[in-house]
């Protein structure tokens, strides 16, 4: 075991190139699945080389055993609870389901510090008291702040958005306990300051998210997958192992770029999403905002259907209301017809659709929908006004144009699919009800916009119903 334990660090490093060929494959949906085969070698590769190296560490067999049993048990309950969760949970739930996990992450990075300041064997030099109190309050905040998000992604009771003027100054009082107790652990090694600094950071990351709402959500669920990367890194470093700090760091940069460009997408700055409370507040505006009464047109997925066959070019634009109704699969079918009547269709895909970070390009792969008809913002805006028909499936926020047009509006400045710009809107969902955001949408009172009403999956099948009946 012990000569085997020389090559571990070449397999991490090997493990560590293949999580980057994975992070390369995950750009595009098309080489993704090559992109996760290359993660789960990598994985594999490095729990195999971690077996070696705790069977070197400990050198006699009878040894070994509890130590394997230990990891063996963790990794087979943790299997077991990840295959039946990843079985059983609708695409709908994926993003509370992303935030618990990032929680996971924290946990451990907490646990494994407490455990090596605790580890009466191991001397802390203040480089590795400095790595323990960081990493550890990471962790702790990567943790409760993840709980936190979970619950306002699932609309727990328990997890309601905090508003008043008293939440800054707690973040504050927090943030400096928690700083001050982990300079305290530092110079005095004291376990209670330790203790009390994770105290503190567990209790700072509930009231960080906190006043966080609303539209805010995507670029926070990605920032504590940035964070649960940090956190693992500083667990790496505790450990002493390389391919935690690797990937750590891989997770902790590729996430921090991901919110960045959410930022970029929401044209907001990170702090300002941060410690700006602007999700709160344009979800809070829904419900102080007088109710105007305006003029819409209703129709019925037959006219829908009859406007579209003679329609030259149709872009769907997908948003939270497709995944909802996991309406992917007949939005495909009607896709596929249209185009077998020879219209011209491509589905518009915004950053922010839907309520995690590219749900709406996977929902589509899972349908099969072609990668080439996929457009990203950028690629589809120029072509909107040219488009005889946009048919808007269960999006509200990506395609609402107050946020070009105007200048009071919560969420103005953030860049939008232009679909106000084709020559026919079409409409499906349930009801003139607002979107995430909280606010009404003017895309729904233009003369030229149809509203067609009711559950997407069910209209889109109605859709295709009357497509089959009727020719170019
Ligand atoms: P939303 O603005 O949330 O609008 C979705 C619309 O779908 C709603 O207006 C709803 O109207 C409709 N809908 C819901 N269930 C439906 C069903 N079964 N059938 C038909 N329609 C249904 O969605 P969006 O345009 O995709 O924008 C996403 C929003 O979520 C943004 O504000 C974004 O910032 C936020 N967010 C995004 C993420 C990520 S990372 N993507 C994460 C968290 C939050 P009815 O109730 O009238 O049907």
């Amino acid at each position: 075991m012990e000569n085997l334990a020389q090559y571990a660090d070449w397999a991490y490093l090997i493990g560590a190139i293949l999580f980057i060929l994975a992070l390369r494959g995950l750009s595009s949906p098309a080489s993704a699945i090559m992109g996760n085969r290359y993660g789960m070698i990598g994985m594999g590769l490095a729990v195999a080389a971690t077996f070696v190296v705790v069977g070197s560490l400990h050198g006699a067999a009878v040894a070994l055993k509890p130590a394997y049993a230990l990891i063996l048990g963790a990794m087979v309950l943790g299997a077991v609870i990840g295959i039946y969760r990843a079985k059983t949970v609708p695409m709908t739930q994926m993003p509370e389901t992303v935030a618990m996990m990032h929680s996971l992450v924290g946990l451990s990075a907490v646990l494994i510090a407490i455990a090596a300041v605790l580890n009466p064997s191991s001397h802390h030099d203040a480089i590795h008291r400095f790595e323990l109190f960081v990493g550890c309050f990471i962790g702790a905040i990567t943790f409760s702040a993840s709980v936190f998000a979970y619950g306002k992604l699932a609309a727990k009771k328990w997890a309601k958005s905090m508003k008043g003027g008293w939440v800054k100054p707690v973040q504050i009082v927090l943030a400096l306990g928690m700083l001050g107790f982990g300079a305290g652990y530092f110079f005095t090694e004291s376990m209670n300051y330790f203790y009390v600094m994770t105290a503190c950071a567990l209790v700072l990351g509930y009231f960080w998210i906190g006043p966080i709402g609303g539209g805010d959500m995507p670029v926070v669920v990605s920032l504590l997958n940035s964070f649960s990367g940090w956190a693992a890194a500083g667990i790496g470093f505790t450990l002493n192992n390389s391919m935690l700090i690797i990937a750590g760091s891989l997770v902790g940069s590729s996430g921090a770029i991901l919110s960045y460009v959410m930022c970029r997408a929401m044209n907001r700055s990170l702090f300002n999403v941060l410690f700006g409370g602007f999700g709160a507040a344009a979800a809070g505006a829904a419900d102080d905002g007088e109710k105007k009464e305006k003029n819409y047109r209703a129709g019925s997925p037959e006219d829908a259907a009859f406007m579209m066959s003679n329609a030259d070019s149709v872009v769907i634009v997908p948003g939270y209301g497709l995944a909802q109704a996991r309406a992917q699969n007949a939005v495909k079918e009607l896709g596929d017809l249209l185009k077998e009547k020879g219209v011209k269709v491509s589905y518009a895909i915004h950053p922010v659709a839907g309520r995690m970070p590219g749900h709406m390009n996977v929902l589509l792969a899972e349908a099969d929908v072609p990668y080439e008809d996929v457009k990203e913002m950028d690629e589809i805006n120029s072509d909107f006004a040219a488009t005889d028909v946009v048919l808007i499936i269960g999006a509200n926020d990506v395609v609402n144009p107050a946020a070009k047009n105007d200048p009071s509006s919560p969420i103005y400045g953030m860049p939008i699919l232009e679909a106000q710009r084709a020559r026919t809107v079409m409409v499906i969902k349930r009801s003139m009800n607002p979107g995430y955001a909280g606010l009404d949408n003017d895309i729904f009172y233009m003369d030229k916009t149809m509203m067609i009403f009711g559950d997407a999956k069910k209209v889109a099948e109605d859709i295709l119903k009357g497509l089959s009946g009727g020719g170019h």
